[in-house]
């Protein structure tokens, strides 16, 4: 295996890519519109932010999973990275979102959080991460201690609601929010049984 620096340098140069690309459309339809982004740049700008978000956030999920399937606890160090990136797209889309569709008007956030559901549960999603992307560092998770654990399962809420989200503004067809849907179950699940597991072996010594 490479050295962790190196699977970091690769890492970040992966989860950075769909951002660079939207860049470089971005770049493109400023210089000629209507060429790369379609004939809604804001929406797409937004859908394509929101979907890396989540694809993110069920990747941070994975990872301790995906250490236990292939018994390399090693790549738990990698999850920071993949958290971060998850909070970095979801940070963009929502700025996408309060700058160019509510034009950064207090008033227009507060009335979709008021009249539609998806908005109020996709800021909680939001929200929820905060305290996780600020409490990530090594200095933090010392401070925090065992607290440190418990706060950091913000996770499972806060991608309950990002997929909430995803289901309740699906208009013209639920095949995205079953496929992620499956994949969070399938990851919930895993963590279930495998808590099972630990304290079955604890019980049994
Ligand atoms: C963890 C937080 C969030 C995640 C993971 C997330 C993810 C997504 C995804 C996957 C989509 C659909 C993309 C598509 O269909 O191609 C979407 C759409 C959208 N999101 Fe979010 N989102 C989050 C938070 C927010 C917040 C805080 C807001 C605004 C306050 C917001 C506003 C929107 C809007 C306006 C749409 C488009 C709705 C439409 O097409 O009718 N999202 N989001």
């Amino acid at each position: 295996m490479p050295p962790l620096g190196a699977q970091k340098a690769v890492l970040f140069v992966l989860l950075g890519l769909p951002l660079g690309l939207l860049g470089w459309d971005v770049w493109g339809e400023l210089a000629e519109p209507g060429s790369t982004l379609g004939p809604d740049p804001q929406e797409a700008m937004l859908h394509r932010l929101g979907t890396w978000g989540l694809r993110f956030l069920l990747l941070t999920l994975a990872v301790s999973p995906l250490a236990r399937l292939l018994r390399r606890p090693e790549l738990v160090r990698l999850r920071r990275q993949v958290g971060l990136w998850a909070f970095a797209y979801v940070l963009a889309h929502f700025t996408v979102y309060l700058t160019l569709l509510a034009g950064l008007d207090p008033t227009v956030l507060l009335g979709d959080v008021y009249k539609r559901p998806y908005i109020t549960v996709g800021l909680g999603a939001l929200l929820a991460l905060v305290p996780l992307a600020v409490t990530s560092t090594r200095g933090w998770q010392r401070r925090l201690g065992r607290r440190w654990k418990a706060l950091h399962r913000l996770i499972h809420p806060a991608a309950i609601a990002a997929w909430i989200h995803l289901l309740w503004l699906s208009k013209a067809s639920y095949q995205d929010a079953i496929v992620y849907g499956l994949v969070l179950a399938a990851l919930f699940g895993e963590r279930i049984a495998f808590a099972l597991r630990r304290r079955a072996a604890k019980a049994a010594r």
